[in-house]
């Protein structure tokens, strides 16, 4: 998506179609009809509304003159939120792909009742645009399959008086935003590479291939290296496969030398079967999504190091793929953990938390600011909130606040489950220090326990998006199959951090 702001004003754009928000209440409607007409030097003949009311999730197309206008509902006035902006902007593209038009301009809303101001408001529009735009083509052969959308431009435009106070904020606004917008999508194209395409060592490649970009830096450990540094889970897990398992590290230095990193850990299990403890064969194609934590944290450095936060920041990405075979590990099993701990193995396919094991420990290092892990690792998460929200779990509260407070500014949400002291005993083991699946329900909380046992002496959050990364259905802005989830939440959390400096 090509994204430009004309600064000079209205009158220098040429665009297929203009996109305008219309509040629902019926002052604020009028007075939004009359300005259109002002400003784009038209006069409505006979204006045909239809049911447009300028309600959330209404769009209505007016042709009239030369122009083609797309009016976008956001609601009643006091309820205005960047969420609702996300969504029109978003709802406007779809309006504009449903006429096979190219080339759209929106305006930047100014409302004086938003209390984030005019930059995050260009951040919503210009996100609401590039998210709703995703499409996963590349597999198509046809070629009007193949590109999928039609809108492939947008142009934002303000006000005078708005251009005259505030182009530097909508600058910076649409700049962020673009860069966010596109990690995510980044990370959604990773989610749906197929399993056959992207396995762990294609993986490492093609993401050392983008660290060339000189932002960031890629290291990668291969089995050799993970052996002799006796990641047990990682290998473990990856034994059942033809496919050798890596250890991705990223490294991104905007901080000062020797400051404290923060680390991102992603889960990147680039298929799993469930291994020996077989899955059904009903859904198993979504597992080629179980590396969509590890997509996440990529998302998450690419936007980070664009951006050039002044923090330095870590990621680590344990992958492999897990499978049963002659030579998988197998329920029963008693493994090492790079820390030195045994598990055993009651279910092959509580595989994600024996890699994110290795990689918690392994931090431990870096002595961080704080560690979080991304991953899909429960299916009980998305009985708890379904594909809406994301489970958050820390071992401290300052941090799991700071990640509700980013869920809550991009919509990328987070809702709390405690790691109470009781939940401990369900992943006692009789054999070993722990059991890779716990006893008594609780699915979700008995993992980031598990993980618990894992961590070094650190702040640190485990963010489960296994409802929230793979979804079965589209929704304004985010799309069928691999959403990026967590990429804006852990994007936003480090901006904040990097203001709080
Ligand atoms: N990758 C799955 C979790 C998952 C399920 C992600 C559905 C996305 C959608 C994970 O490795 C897994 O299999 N978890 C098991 C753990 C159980 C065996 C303790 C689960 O949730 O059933
Ligand atoms: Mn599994
Ligand atoms: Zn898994």
């Amino acid at each position: 998506m090509k994204t430009t702001f004309e600064k000079s004003g209205l009158d220098k754009i040429k665009a297929d179609a203009y996109t305008f928000f219309v509040y629902e209440d019926k002052k604020l409607f009028e007075d939004q009809i009359k300005y259109i007409q002002r400003i784009l030097r038209i006069k409505f003949s006979e204006l045909s509304l239809e049911d447009f009311k300028g309600k959330e999730g209404q769009t209505q197309l007016v042709y009239s003159g030369k122009y083609r206008i797309i009016l976008s509902g956001i609601g009643k006035k006091e309820k205005i939120s960047l969420e609702k902006l996300r969504v029109a902007s978003s709802n406007s593209i779809s309006k504009g792909n449903s006429v096979k038009i190219k080339k759209i301009a929106f305006e930047i809303l100014s409302d004086e009742t938003l209390t984030e101001g005019i930059e995050e408001v260009a951040r919503a529009e210009v996100m609401g645009c590039i998210l709703g735009s995703y499409f996963f083509g590349k597999y198509f052969t046809k070629k009007e399959k193949k590109e999928g959308r039609s809108v492939k431009e947008v142009v934002f435009f303000a006000e005078k008086n708005i251009l005259a106070k505030y182009s530097k904020e909508i600058e910076k606004g649409i700049k962020s935003g673009v860069i966010i917008a596109n990690a995510t999508n980044l990370a959604r194209d990773l989610g749906n590479e197929p399993s056959n395409v992207l396995y762990p060592e294609s993986y490492c490649n093609l993401i050392s291939e983008r660290s060339q970009s000189g932002k960031y830096t890629a290291e990668v450990l291969n089995l050799n290296d993970i052996e002799k540094l006796g990641m047990g889970g990682v290998l473990e897990v990856a034994k059942g496969s033809r496919r050798e398992p890596r250890f991705l590290i990223l490294k991104y230095n905007g901080g000062a030398e020797g400051e404290q990193p923060y680390v991102v850990i992603g889960k990147g299990v680039t298929f799993d079967s469930g291994g020996i403890s077989i899955k059904p064969g009903a859904g198993m194609a979504n597992m080629k999504m179980d590396m969509c934590g590890s997509a996440a944290t990529v998302g998450v450095i690419e936007a980070v190091s664009q951006l050039g936060l002044k923090i330095n920041l870590i990621g680590l990405i344990p992958t492999v793929e897990n499978m049963p075979d002659g030579n998988a590990f197998k329920p029963g099993d008693i493994i090492t953990a790079y820390n030195g701990m045994t598990i055993e193995i009651d279910n092959t396919d509580a595989e994600g938390r024996l890699i994110l094991a290795d990689a918690l420990s392994y931090a431990t290092q870096f002595k961080p600011k704080s560690v979080i892990d991304i991953a899909t690792l429960t299916g009980a998460v998305l009985v708890a909130f379904g594909n809406v929200t994301s489970a958050v779990m820390s071992n401290n509260q300052p941090l799991a606040d700071k990640l509700f407070k980013a869920g809550n500014q991009t919509y990328d949400r987070v809702w709390q489950l405690p790691l109470w002291d009781e939940y401990d005993k369900f992943i006692d083991s009789d054999f070993a220090d722990v059991k890779n699946r716990g006893a008594g329900g609780a699915g979700t909380i008995t993992a980031g326990m598990f993980l618990k046992r894992f961590i070094g002496d650190y702040p640190w959050a485990h963010i489960d998006i296994a409802g929230t990364a793979i979804r079965d259905s589209a929704s304004n802005y985010l799309p069928k199959n691999s959403s990026g989830a967590g990429v804006r939440l852990v994007t936003q959390y480090l901006m904040n951090e990097a203001s709080d400096k």
